[in-house]
């Protein structure tokens, strides 16, 4: 379902209903409603591939028949971060496929002169040094909010981090790998660049905006 892109551990997710629904999220006539649907929508199939190698563990299961020699996902447990506020359009979609999971939230604003991410918001479960990471943000611009986001996680002892998100520009990706090379990156589309205004080409505008109707 995805495919590996010439950059090492980051992965694009070809399947033609993501790359779909991926263009009309693009289309700038595409409504708020019809955005976040669709935000939700890529999500849960993203969900899919990135959780593909949680562990099995064998089980014996009693059907009206007989016994079915079974496989279920072994405790593994998993978090689900959205970098506010973009990110929170991603949450709904993965938990309908992984309710196991418990949600954190790290919240942080692009300064528009600086570029640079600051923290504003900081809630993660109690137990978060023994799951697995899931960080959401629908855009990887210059990289800086998802560099940042990896480093408070690190830094309280968090090991596995994945970073799913919608678009990432080539300079996103040079960014969060240099910074934190362990961490992968699985995407619906790989854009051309950053514009002067640090916004991803040709990109979908602000996803926050786009969600939440606030411009
Ligand atoms: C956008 C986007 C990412 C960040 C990406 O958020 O949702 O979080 O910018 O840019 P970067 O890779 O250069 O850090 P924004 O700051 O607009 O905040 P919002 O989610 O609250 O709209």
């Amino acid at each position: 379902m995805s495919e590996k892109s010439s950059y090492k551990d980051v992965f694009i997710f070809d399947h033609p209903l993501i790359q779909h629904k991926l263009a009309i999220m693009r289309d700038k006539d595409t409504s708020t409603k019809e955005f976040r649907e669709l935000v939700s929508e890529v999500s849960m199939l993203m969900a899919y591939e990135v959780t593909r190698d949680l562990p099995l563990r064998p089980v014996d299961v009693e059907t009206p028949i007989g016994i079915a020699h079974c496989h279920m996902i072994e405790g593994k447990k998993l978090a689900l971060i959205p970098i506010l506020r973009a990110g929170l359009g991603m949450v709904e979609g993965m938990i309908n496929l992984v309710p196991m999971a418990k949600v954190g939230h790290i919240g942080l604003y692009r300064d528009p002169e600086t570029l640079e991410p600051i923290e504003y918001y900081c809630k993660l479960p109690d137990d978060i040094q023994n799951r697995d990471v899931i960080l959401l943000d629908p855009m990887l611009a210059t990289g800086g909010s998802a560099a940042a986001s990896v480093g408070f996680l690190k830094d309280r002892n968090i090991e596995h981090i994945k970073f799913v998100c919608l678009i990432a520009a080539p300079e996103g990706i040079e960014r969060l790998h240099s910074e934190h090379p362990d961490v992968p990156i699985f995407c619906a589309g790989l854009d051309e660049r950053l514009n002067e205004h640090a916004y991803t080409v040709p990109g979908l505008g602000d996803a926050g905006d786009r969600l939440f109707g606030t411009k």
